[in-house]
């Protein structure tokens, strides 16, 4: 969470900067700030609350000179979202400003030090801490700004991302990264720093993503150099990034999570494509090839994840255990990392994150590594940090994600699980051939099938403005389909605000159908299956009780409408991936609901696209 840019070089800083934000705004939007050494030597720095657009209104009539700058976007942590807390923060004498995302756990200490020493805060934050502590060391030892970071990042415990620019050598910016991520763009004659690629790749496709503990030394004229903490010197490892600028803008939708929406089947295509060979229905992922033994002698699988990757996840263990016959068990991350669970060598542990940042899973990783398993991540973001800290993995390579709310990351997840899953029973032998052969044929299916449930839209879109007055809706499904209940549950609350609660559609029975009245809309993913008539039964309970039902349905189902309020149709496919098309009603019903409501869907209250703190 929390979004940050940074520019030195000969054009206008600001364009630049601002561009980057709204870039990275989906990583927290709680505030805004900008910090330039203007072309008469001032540092600026201009802050306000709320989204970016905000703060340009702020600096329509301010000084936005100057060709070194560094910008935020805030995802509040420490201090209530306010301009006061915005990020740049200045040190005392206003001759530093910092930009920051992540947590320094021991702010509190190292600020009440400092205020014995006479240092004023003006800020709750943490980040402000860190700056007054490279200033403090600056000045009692007499050392450089680089050698007061080293100093000040060494008394410090969290995680950050940081950026520091000095007035007094507007040449130079540092940059420093542990655990949150961090990019330096390399151009001519200029530098730019973003917590993604994406403010970067308008100028440059030279990048370097900077490791743990790294700091980096931005200085205009020179290399760029990069050193750790220690100050030893660490290799450039430049890297090309190839990202299709198309990819994120909106492309004609009005959201970035309908755009996402829409794109599922290209992004499940891209997601096979390499992997699957259509002629001969035979799925290979290079980790299979790379690391066969490891895989192939999980005595069990452990899945950590968090979120919408944690439903994916439940869908994962069912595909494992069904297909693969090895025992799963899916964890959030967060509870993982403090539990002391039992992990051995002979488990591996599945790492899903869309965003490869997400603090927790981060840690769950660590912990996993420590007892010796294998680590094997599935994330979307190329280089992000996930990936770099897993043993092996596969990239679901569906393109940049704007959307807070997760919705084509989702089924690029499902799709790498179930390519994964499928090897390992072809591998195993605990599927035949033959059943191998048509599943893998299946999926390449899947493209197509989801195209025709997009067509579901309009249906949708006219059905949306019954719900929007519901306080509280209920998504039923069984089997593959109670994880995509709760993900269907997931998405109302996040985008719309309407509480919502995925259940397994017989369990109901054990609670929650008490609240079942009029007032409450149920959604019961009621597809053909082996759980079909089950279902049936569970409908006629919400029914029976007055409850209004919306339900999806296998096309050519004629029982389902004699109860439902309203069905939504879907094409047949294999039980396994039905997640992967009813997915898209379920995300089209809380986009279209989230919009008749006015809501904010792209950057919904309190959300960041990327959890990079605990
Ligand atoms: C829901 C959503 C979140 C994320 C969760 C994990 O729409 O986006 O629940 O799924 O924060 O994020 P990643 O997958 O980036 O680790």
């Amino acid at each position: 969470m929390c979004g940050i840019v940074g520019y030195i070089g000969t054009k206008k800083a600001y364009p630049i900067l601002i561009k980057g934000l709204q870039r990275l705004e989906y990583r927290g939007y709680d505030s805004a700030g900008v910090a330039m050494i203007s072309d008469s030597g001032d540092l600026n720095v201009y802050k306000a609350k709320g989204k970016v657009d905000n703060l340009t209104e702020f600096c329509s009539d301010k000084d936005i000179s100057g060709s070194v700058g560094i910008a935020h976007t805030r995802w509040a942590t420490h201090g209530e979202p306010s301009a006061r807390n915005a990020h740049p923060h200045y040190s005392s004498t206003h001759n530093l400003a910092i930009i920051h995302n992540g947590i320094i756990e021991n702010y509190a200490t190292i600020k009440a030090k400092l205020q014995t020493k006479g240092v004023e805060f003006k800020s709750d934050t943490d980040t402000e801490v860190l700056v007054q502590l490279v200033e403090y060391v600056m000045v009692k030892k007499n050392l450089t700004l680089l050698e007061a970071v080293q100093v000040a990042l060494h008394q410090v415990i969290g995680a950050y991302a940081i950026a520091i620019v000095d007035k007094r050598d507007p040449r130079q910016i540092i940059a420093a990264r542990k655990q949150s991520p961090l990019v330096v763009g390399i151009g001519e004659d200029e530098f730019f720093l973003g917590s993604d690629a994406s403010p970067i790749i308008d100028y440059t496709d030279k990048v370097v993503y900077l490791e743990d503990g790294n700091i980096a030394v931005i200085r205009l004229g020179e290399e760029l150099r990069v050193m750790s903490i220690l100050g030893e010197e660490q290799e450039l490892n430049v890297k090309t990034v190839d990202i299709d600028l198309g990819q994120i803008e909106k492309g004609g939708y009005n959201h970035f999570m309908l755009k996402e929406i829409f794109e599922q089947p290209e992004c499940l295509k891209n997601c096979m494509r390499g992997r699957i060979n259509v002629e001969g229905n035979h799925v290979t992922l290079s980790a299979m090839i790379d690391y066969r033994q490891q895989l192939l002698s999980a005595k069990r699988i452990v899945i950590v994840a968090c979120g919408t990757s944690w439903h994916a996840g439940l869908i994962g263990k069912q595909l494992f255990e069904s297909l693969c016959r090895i025992p799963c068990e899916v964890e959030y991350a967060s509870e993982f990392r403090y539990r002391n669970p039992v992990v051995t060598k002979d488990d591996v542990v599945i790492a899903i994150s869309q965003s490869g940042e997400t603090a927790d899973t981060l840690a769950a990783i660590q912990l996993a590594k420590e007892q010796g398993a294998f680590i094997y991540g599935i994330c979307n973001a190329i280089g992000s940090s996930i990936p770099r800290a897993t043993d092996t993995g596969t990239y679901i390579h569906v393109g940049p994600e704007i959307g807070v709310a997760s919705t084509k990351a989702f089924t690029g997840q499902v799709t790498v699980l179930s390519m994964l899953a499928l090897c390992l029973a072809s591998e195993r032998g605990t599927i035949s051939e033959e059943q191998y052969k048509e599943m893998v044929k299946e999926l390449t299916l899947i493209p197509e099938k989801q195209e025709q449930a997009l067509k579901t839209n309009e249906q949708i879109e006219r059905l949306a403005p019954i719900f929007t007055y519901a306080k509280n809706c209920l998504y039923l499904g069984r089997g593959y389909n109670y994880p995509l209940a709760l993900e269907g549950a997931l998405k109302l609350k996040e985008i719309s605000y309407i509480h919502a609660e995925g259940y397994p559609a017989a369990e109901m029975k054990h609670g929650p159908i008490a609240l079942i009245d009029s007032e409450m809309p149920v959604f019961v993913i009621a597809t053909r299956d082996r759980l079909y008539e089950k279902v049936i039964s569970n409908i006629q309970e919400v029914r029976a009780r007055g409850g209004r039902v919306t339900a999806l349905v296998t096309e050519g189902d004629t029982q389902i409408q004699k109860f439902a309020d309203h069905i939504i149709t879907l094409p047949d496919t294999l039980e396994c991936f039905q997640p992967l098309i009813a997915s898209i009603p379920l995300q089209l019903l809380a986009y279209h609901i989230a919009v008749c409501k006015g809501k904010d869907v792209d950057r919904p209250r309190n959300l960041a696209k990327s959890v990079t703190v605990e």
